[in-house]
């Protein structure tokens, strides 16, 4: 299958432009009042979950030629590739199979001639009984007593999914246990979570693809130090230190017995691992079958993906939205707004799911892009960000387009509270698309008291353009299985919208200079003799590190 082509060259993206031209002054309200039945047509449903997509700067002709694009761009057939197990991760040569991990059909699905999903089975089952004996008190510390806290060491998709997940689920969880995520090297984040915990009650998952992370590496080593200088023996190792992996070797070198190594494949990246035994801390946090539900959300919405036409599909919807704005409007960033509380990781989350997937300059084939891809991917959680970026939303000289996701009940609901929440959602979506005019704001200006003229030459400070977009993804509840088909519509978003650009979503070969760098920088920070060899900047940067840790 051809992978790219060229993109904007075509007659179809002729006709986009052309369309745009026609459209990019419409403001959204007009096409409100045109059709009255705007939410009803321009929404969809899968998996439990709803996308309001009518306060976008879309017609039906607009949809249609997206549809028409995605057509073109041979959308189902990569997709069908995708699920399939194609090796569609061309730079490493890989199939990117995350879906293979939810797969609750019988279907077969092959690597390399063989199936996968015996081994997949196989290893839920280990995490069962591993969360089984956890949770059940059967596998206990070197006093022999229960295990208190979980510490998960990972960082970037052995870390973001597990955490997002864990504190989107934070009603489901063991009250006995309490899960520590340590990501980052720094001194004081590992110092603020070891400070709390005994040594004897403490269980640490290692998590790492490659087991040669240095962020990872670092803090497995200081929590093993910690460990044996608190108590702990060499001997007791094994009952407090298990691992995920796809590097055996390494892990049981650093001491992890065999049978306490979770496997971790090629086929799966690892911002798309949740779904692995990377969710082993989230699993020990809210259970195995709670776990198994999050599994089944994703499954509905990988179903609803590979079976839903175009004109249906919520991943593909999302997409095709996102490169309208990406490469007609010139917008370079997507807002990620969830009016939960427990959904405040989200962003962050998306953050390496999307700009690690999408941030790409040349074409899966090699080829330098001219046309933008990826959006900068940012956020909060609502109302705060109401008092916070929101004024930039509003009234700001760039417009980001904006996913407000909402879950229609509460897991507290305590007096009026989500009434409120739920209300400030819908008030920010509608002032985004009403906005305020001149009229309106001087009409205002003279009900509070002022002059005409007082009021004409404070009107623009308060003028509001609106039109513009947004989405509204809601469904009922934060329950594992929703959380698991919300994740999963943004890993098909992701993936849809690569498809669509022709680039290769599922490499990430740009993290690895700094990676490369990092070494030879931290020889030079760590040695006394003035640095040489960087540029004046860094030469300079590492001196005052010198002068202020007093080694000049
Ligand atoms: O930041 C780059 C990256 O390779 C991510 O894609 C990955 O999730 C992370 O590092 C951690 O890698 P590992 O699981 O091998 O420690």
């Amino acid at each position: 299958m051809a992978y790219t082509g060229s993109l904007t060259q075509t007659a179809l993206w002729q006709d986009l432009q052309h369309h745009f031209q026609a459209t990019r002054d419409t403001h959204i309200r007009e096409w409100f009042a045109e059709d009255p039945n705007r939410f009803h047509n321009f929404h969809v449903e899968a998996a439990g979950i709803t996308l309001d997509y009518s306060k976008n700067r879309v017609n039906q002709d607009t949809m249609k030629l997206l549809f028409q694009l995605a057509r073109e761009r041979q959308l189902p057939e990569k997709l069908s590739a995708m699920f399939a197990g194609d090796a569609i991760n061309r730079s490493e040569n890989r199939p990117a199979l995350h879906t293979a991990l939810r797969n609750f059909s019988d279907r077969e699905i092959l690597v390399d001639g063989t199936d996968i999903m015996p081994e997949i089975r196989d290893t839920v089952h280990r995490m069962e009984e591993f969360c089984w004996k956890i949770r059940r008190n059967q596998w206990r510390g070197y006093t022999n007593r229960p295990f208190t806290d979980v510490v998960s060491i990972g960082i970037g998709g052995s870390f973001l999914g597990p955490k997002l997940a864990s504190s989107a689920l934070k009603p489901y969880w063991d009250s006995r246990l309490s899960i520590h995520y340590l990501a980052n090297i720094d001194g004081s984040h590992i110092t603020e979570i070891l400070k709390r915990l005994d040594p004897a009650t403490t269980l640490f998952i290692i998590q790492s693809k490659s087991f040669s992370t240095q962020e990872t590496l670092k803090n497995a080593n200081a929590c093993r130090e910690w460990f044996l200088d608190n108590g702990g023996t060499e001997n007791e190792l094994c009952k407090h230190f298990t691992a995920v992996s796809s590097n055996i070797e390494k892990a049981t070198a650093f001491g992890i017995s065999e049978e306490n190594i979770f496997p971790m494949w090629d086929w799966v990246g690892g911002r798309y691992s949740l779904w692995s035994a990377i969710g082993l801390p989230l699993a020990l946090a809210i259970g195995i079958d709670n776990f198994r539900e999050l599994l089944r959300g994703a499954f509905e919405m990988d179903e609803h993906c590979r079976t839903a036409p175009l004109e249906e599909n919520m991943p593909v919807t999302m997409a095709l939205l996102g490169l309208w704005y990406v490469n007609f409007y010139g917008v370079n960033s997507h807002a990620i707004l969830p009016y939960d509380h427990y959904l405040r990781s989200l962003p962050a989350y998306l953050q390496q799911l999307d700009m690690e997937s999408n941030g790409k300059r040349v074409s899966i084939d090699g080829n330098v892009l001219d046309y933008n891809t990826g959006p900068i991917i940012w956020g909060g959680v609502g109302t705060n960000g109401q008092h916070a970026f929101h004024q930039l939303l509003h009234q700001g000289t760039h417009f980001s387009p904006c996913d407000f996701i909402m879950p229609m009940t509460s897991h507290n609901p305590i007096d009026n509270f989500h009434a409120m929440l739920v209300s400030n959602c819908l008030s920010q979506s509608q002032a985004l698309l009403q906005g305020k005019s001149e009229e309106q704001a001087i009409a205002e200006l003279m009900e509070s008291g002022m002059s005409k003229a007082e009021a004409i030459v404070l009107a623009p400070q308060k003028i509001i353009p609106g039109n513009r977009p947004s989405n509204t993804l809601y469904f009922p509840k934060a329950t594992p299985k929703s959380i698991g088909a919300l994740i999963a519509l943004y890993e098909h978003k992701v993936a849809a919208q690569g498809m669509l650009w022709g680039i290769n979503s599922f490499d990430q070969w740009g993290v690895e200079l700094g990676k490369q760098l990092g070494d030879k920088v931290l020889k030079a920070i760590e040695s006394p003799e003035p640095s040489e060899g960087f540029d004046g900047s860094t030469n300079g940067l590492i001196q005052a590190f010198h002068r202020m840790q007093g080694m000049l």
